[in-house]
């Protein structure tokens, strides 16, 4: 059944308060619901309905009269009285046997819940929709030492906690945890004098691994009230690690709930992109505290508005905290690799959907990470001024509300007296623009011509030109600018920009920062990329211009047979010596495309991608790389040791990251032997994975695996990285094996999200391992997702999403993957999660 964002309806009653307790148990959890309802004026008429799945009704009372209610496999209807009521009911769930991961349920002996977005209905009857806000007062009651819930807390006794949150929310922010967990507890005054505990709670033997988080936490709560104005609103704010967790992490009003390995980190099993990771995403949650929970959405088509502005937030946090170049091009790389990707096919859709069958399968790179680009280029077009001036009022005008997205663009409106109708489209058009530009020359005067176009998408066959904020900065041909960066607001499908007065042909530095999430098409020569590579300004642009020689390069191995082209390698040798670069830019630097943007690239030319071949020509281009600065790289490597205890900070890192990049390269050289040696000596998880990596890519370091395995066997999230190294570098012809292979080693639990992720999904982002000829990856891939959509139809749908890219290959790997994708459609008793998507991809109803 599919829900329209056309048929929005206010529900029949508001909530003045919900009183609810749970008497836990593993098989048998008794919930109480006490539920205020009062009718709501403005409401059309209909039938009074709560949500409910899969719940054992015990009994339930209007006013005190027990009654009889209807109920359905979605939820439970009943005559009311016509003024205010008091609803109770009393209901039986089985938490241990929910393998869902969604509602309330266990993992390792503790309870927890993940409610977002319809998880609720699964804990009780309610009106489970973000529209309806309540206070809540929780009392858990079980036997384990430790009970939490949202809010303050209130009195607890033996066996008994009571929670109170004196914040109306939404159900989906609702959460329940009861474990033998221990606490990592510190404290943070706010701006106004407010002291808050603050408490990271995990499973005992990892209470070593907070303290990064917590400081992250710290740090996210300052950023906020500088940057944005906002302080925290509880005294109490309560992380919980979780190992079995179909996301990432959850923001629930005061108790943060986090998938372990989004919070647990030390330097001897956390790498530096994990604190990185980390750090960003416990600031994500804490963010959501003014950006999803103080301000929520009406209904989950608005979701982008707290997700986009929560990321976009999360990004800047990033930026502050580490370095702004290195964190753009990171989001662009990662904008890129998912988002475009899924602009480009079947599930194309816009940053606010208009329809859907299971929201579930909206948490997207679209609505996350383009709603974030969406919110960056609001603030480019308005200027940093009146961006603040406009989340201010939006903060004040909204507080407490269930918006939509004309409530956020209103405050823009209102806030800087332009108007944004041009620019809503950027939220209801699915597509990627595709942006051309030609530049001419004569008499002083720089003329860029611009063309915007963006392709059809599923149900959106015309799209409107957008307004597009185009960052263009002049150089001259010596590498000085002559005209610093200005934004170009582009409206019209073609249109011109004039820059006079200019005495030689500059060289234009278009879409600087990335100021637009397009894909800019531009003919240029080699050697003009080579001189923005080695003179750009802008960051973004200088690491753009190397890209683009990369692929450049690439694609012409592929296609016309060339030979590596030896500008590129002088380009990145003069990177390399550049001592003026940051380590880390460097390491970006050497880094080259993604088989999948490869793959990507060749389909838009027009061009069948064959895997194998992609895979063939990166092998091919990295050791002519490694050739070419062989008498560089040493030196490089020596000069990026860092000494002393283990920073996890930016500087560190950015070193670390150079050398592991460089070592890649020695590796191709040496046979691993320089691998092997840091392998050894690595006292941090960051330059053991590095080592080891360097070799499974050379097809070596077995030994390294076998030891890598005895030493971290009892530590959950390390193996993790252990199965996915093995799927995701095996090479290609044996990459399906191995992954079957390890999902019968002893430590492959299937059913847990982040161990599936690890064997499968590195699998499927081995590219050519994935996409091998015979169909083994297919098939292996298609065999468990069957068996696990059973269990946990959240984490199969989305991770179906890698046949999403079928159309682009040829006819016999396209004929393998559909069949795969209807095997799983014609599968009895699918869920309804992985029957939209499969749907969806393939492109038919
Ligand atoms: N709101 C959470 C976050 O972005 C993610 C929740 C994801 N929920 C889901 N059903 N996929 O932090
Ligand atoms: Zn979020």
């Amino acid at each position: 059944q599919t829900i329209y964002l056309s048929d929005y309806k206010e529900f029949s009653h508001f909530i003045d308060g919900v009183e609810l307790t749970f008497q836990l148990s593993p098989t048998k959890t008794r919930v109480k619901s006490k539920i205020h309802f009062r009718p709501n004026p403005k409401a059309p008429e209909q039938a009074f309905f709560l949500h409910g799945e899969h719940l054992k009704l015990i009994s339930a009372h209007i006013d005190g009269v027990k009654i009889s209610p209807t109920l359905t496999e979605t939820g439970l209807t009943a005559e009311v009285p016509t003024g205010p009521f008091i609803f109770e009911a009393e209901v039986e769930i089985s938490p241990e046997t929910n393998t869902a991961l969604e509602g309330l349920y266990m993992s390792n002996g503790m309870y927890c819940t993940q409610c977002e977005a319809e998880g609720f209905r699964k804990i009780t009857y309610y009106p489970d929709r973000p529209d309806v806000m309540a206070t809540f007062k929780v009392r858990v009651e079980s036997a384990l030492p430790v009970l939490l819930s949202n809010g303050n807390p209130g009195t607890s006794d033996e066996g008994i906690a009571e929670w109170h949150d004196p914040w109306p929310k939404p159900a989906y922010l609702f959460a329940l945890v009861a474990g033998d967990l221990i606490a990592h507890s510190d404290s943070f005054t706010t701006k106004s004098g407010k002291d808050v505990a603050l408490n990271i709670y995990v499973r005992p033997g990892d209470e070593d691994k907070c303290a990064f988080g917590m400081g992250a936490l710290k740090r996210s709560m300052t950023w906020d009230e500088d940057v944005y104005g906002r302080e925290y609103d509880l005294d109490i704010f309560n992380i919980v690690a979780v190992d079995d967790f179909n996301m990432g992490a959850m923001e629930n009003k005061g108790l943060n709930i986090f998938n372990s390995s989004c919070v647990l980190a030390s330097p001897e099993t956390s790498t530096d992109a994990n604190f990185e990771r980390i750090e960003g995403i416990i600031a994500h949650e804490y963010f959501h505290n003014w950006t999803g929970n103080r301000i929520t959405c009406r209904d989950w088509f608005q979701l982008c508005l707290k997700e986009g502005l929560t990321v976009f937030r999360d990004q800047q946090f990033t930026s502050d905290m580490r370095s702004h170049a290195v964190k753009r091009i990171d989001d662009v790389i990662t904008l890129r690799g998912r988002q475009f990707r899924e602009d480009n096919g079947p599930l194309a859709h816009p940053v606010r959907p208009e329809s859907f069958v299971e929201i579930n399968n909206f948490y997207t790179a679209t609505v996350y990470d383009k709603g974030a680009e969406v919110i960056g280029m609001l603030k480019r077009l308005v200027g940093d001024e009146d961006y603040k001036r406009a989340l201010d009022l939006y903060f004040e005008r909204h507080d407490g509300d269930a918006a939509t997205i004309e409530d956020w663009l209103k405050v823009f409106e209102d806030t800087t007296g332009r108007d944004l109708t041009q620019f809503s489209k950027w939220y209801s058009q699915a597509g990627t623009p595709r942006l051309s530009v030609a530049g001419e020359f004569s008499d002083g005067t720089y003329i860029l011509h611009f063309k915007q176009a963006t392709p059809p998408t599923p149900g959106q066959p015309v799209k409107d030109p957008r307004v597009i904020p185009i960052a263009v900065g002049l150089l001259n041909p010596n590498g000085d600018e002559v005209r610093e960066t200005c934004i170009l607001e582009m409206t019209e499908a073609e249109q011109s920009f004039r820059f006079t007065g200019l005495s030689t042909k500059p060289i234009p530095s278009i879409l600087r920062a990335f100021s637009a999430p397009v894909i800019l098409e531009r003919q240029s020569s080699t050697k003009e990329r080579a001189f923005l590579l080695a003179h750009d300004t802008d960051p973004f642009n200088k690491w753009e211009a190397g890209r683009a020689l990369a692929k450049e390069t690439l694609v012409a191995m592929l296609t016309a047979d060339a030979p590596v082209n030896s500008d590129f390698l002088d380009a990145l040798a003069a990177v390399l010596r550049d001592e003026n670069l940051d380590p880390a830019f460097q390491a970006l630097a050497l880094a080259l495309p993604s088989q999948d943007d490869i793959a990507q690239t060749l389909f838009d030319a027009g061009v069948t991608p064959d895997p194998m071949a992609i895979y063939t020509a990166l092998e091919t281009l990295s050791q002519s790389i490694a050739q070419h600065l062989q008498d560089l790289l040493p030196r490089i490597y020596a000069a990026n040791h860092v000494d002393g205890p283990f920073s996890s900070e930016a500087a560190p890192a950015g070193k670390r990251a150079l050398q592991g990049a460089v070592l890649g390269l020695i590796s191709r050289l040496d046979g691993g032997d320089q691998a092997r040696a840091q392998y050894a000596a690595a006292d941090n998880m960051t330059q053991q994975l590095q080592a080891l990596a360097c070799l499974l890519r050379i097809d070596r370091g077995q030994t390294e695996l076998a030891s890598f395995e005895t030493q971290w066997a009892q530590d959950r999230l390390v193996m993790d990285k252990w199965f996915g190294l093995q799927s995701g570098l095996a090479a290609p012809q044996k990459a399906a094996a191995i992954t079957e292979t390890l999902t019968k080693h002893a430590a492959f639990d299937w059913k847990n999200p982040n161990r599936f992720r690890a064997a499968l999904g590195g699998l499927t982002g081995n590219t050519a391992g994935f996409h091998a000829a015979d169909g083994a990856g297919y098939k292996l891939v298609t065999d468990w997702l069957i068996k696990l959509d059973a269990a946990n139809p959240q984490t199969t749908a989305r991770m179906s999403t890698a046949f999403d890219s079928w159309r682009r290959y040829d006819a016999s790997r396209q004929g393998q993957m559909i069949e795969q994708l209807k095997r799983i459609q014609a599968t009895p008793n699918l869920s309804r999660d992985t029957h939209e998507m499969v749907t969806r991809i393939l492109g038919s109803d």
